[in-house]
């Protein structure tokens, strides 16, 4: 197993003007290759801001964070939107999907925006994406013809078309009623099998007893962490943190 995410004692504070408010006070974790992480706790205890942190989309105050080969507060703005877009995929709880684009259209975007790849390879991509996650017959449809469930797939299929080696998803399943997100969470699980990892925010004891790993996040400090757990154990561990 090697080490594809290295969180070293990672704080960041937000300044509001004279308020100033510490969202991560020293995190360090590490996530192998190969892992599916849920991360979990209270709302405002740090989750998002750690994610956007690890995605390079925010800078921490201070500390550390290694992806892969990249050492990310050593790099530039442009360096980081290079890394995004090659590296690392995002799904959010809110789909993000340009609306006046075809399904097709919005997985291929980041593609597009990329460069490197002729579009006679990334309709290739797109069309076995769309196949695997079972919306091969919406390609030609517009987002908002969609049910929240397919809306969210072809965010994960926007997600993986450049073959990221870190997939983040904060709240991925939080939009979604409890079977459309067991779907997702079924989609994200095999795409893990296949070697994908992941990285996934969820406030839902049943979505995280889909990862290998769950960190519990409190008061922007990392404070537990189980190595596999059904629902119930996790839900437990939940409230006894409280
Ligand atoms: N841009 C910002 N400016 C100031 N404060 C912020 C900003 N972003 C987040 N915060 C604060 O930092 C804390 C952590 O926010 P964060 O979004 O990481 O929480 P979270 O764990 O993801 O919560 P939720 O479960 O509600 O999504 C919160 O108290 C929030 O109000
Ligand atoms: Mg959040």
């Amino acid at each position: 197993m090697t080490t594809l995410i290295r969180v070293s004692d990672l704080k960041k504070t937000y300044q509001t003007g004279s308020v100033r408010f510490e969202a991560l006070r020293g995190i360090s974790l590490d996530v192998q290759s190969g892992d599916f992480s849920a991360i979990m706790g209270q709302s405002g205890s740090g989750k998002s801001t750690l994610m956007h942190i690890v995605g390079g989309l925010d800078k921490p105050t201070s500390g550390s964070v290694r992806v892969g080969e990249h050492t990310l507060e050593t790099m530039s703005e442009t360096q980081l939107a290079i890394f995004r877009r090659s590296q690392v995929g995002f799904v959010f709880q809110f789909f993000n999907l340009v609306e006046n684009l075809s399904v097709q259209a919005n997985v291929e975007l980041p593609a597009l925006l990329a460069g490197g790849w002729n579009r006679r390879e990334i309709r290739k991509r797109s069309a076995e994406l769309l196949e695997r996650l079972g919306i091969a017959s919406q390609a030609g449809k517009h987002p908002w013809e969609l049910s929240g469930g397919q809306q969210q797939r072809v965010a994960i299929a926007r997600a993986f078309i450049n073959q990221p080696m870190l997939l983040l998803a904060d709240e991925p399943t939080g939009n979604l009623d409890s079977a459309s997100g067991d779907e997702v969470l079924k989609i994200l699980k095999e795409f893990n099998q296949q070697g994908q990892t992941i990285l996934m925010v969820t406030h839902s004891a049943q979505a995280a007893a889909w990862a290998k790993t769950v960190l519990f996040i409190q008061d922007g400090l990392l404070v537990d962490r189980m190595d596999g757990g059904d629902e119930k154990s996790i839900a437990q561990r939940l409230v006894d943190l409280r």
